[in-house]
């Protein structure tokens, strides 16, 4: 799906099958700019969002989450939020030595590609996550 429709119509596939199985509602947005993003971007974000989204699906106890993929001035966006529990970051596995790794490899991967990862959770007030990269 990603190699053939590229990352917006991915996404929206994922979504839609991440939705049946969960009960989640989860809604997909925005623009990707008319060219394919390079591959190992396209791969990144996608991961990202699988990641956020089996998250949410874990721990979140939400009932929607909304994908949004944005492009200006040479930088994509990727967010994803929802509307759940929320959590305290810095007791977070990526701050404790908790098994969880998925915070650590999102972030990773998004540096990897010379990109940023910030997460903004709220005890009690949902969870977004945030990925920007140039493409
Ligand atoms: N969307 C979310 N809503 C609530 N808590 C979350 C969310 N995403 C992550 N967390 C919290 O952050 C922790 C770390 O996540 P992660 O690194 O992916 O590890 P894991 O999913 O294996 O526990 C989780 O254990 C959970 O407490
Ligand atoms: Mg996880």
């Amino acid at each position: 799906m990603l190699d053939e429709h590229g990352l917006l119509p991915a996404l929206q596939w994922y979504a839609k099958e991440f939705s049946q199985r969960t009960g989640i509602d989860a809604v997909v947005r925005g623009k990707e700019p008319k060219q394919r993003l390079a591959q190992e971007i396209e791969i990144t974000l996608f991961r990202i969002a699988q990641e956020a989204l089996n998250n949410v699906a874990k721990h979140a106890r939400a009932t929607r989450i909304e994908i949004d993929l944005q492009h200006s001035g040479g930088e994509c966006i990727l967010s994803v939020s929802d509307n759940g529990i929320g959590f305290d970051p810095a007791l977070s596995s990526e701050a404790t030595s908790r098994p969880g790794r998925g915070m650590v490899t999102m972030r990773e991967r998004a540096q990897a590609v010379g990109g940023h990862f910030e997460v903004k959770a709220v005890p009690g007030g949902g969870t977004q996550i945030l990925v920007r990269v140039p493409c």
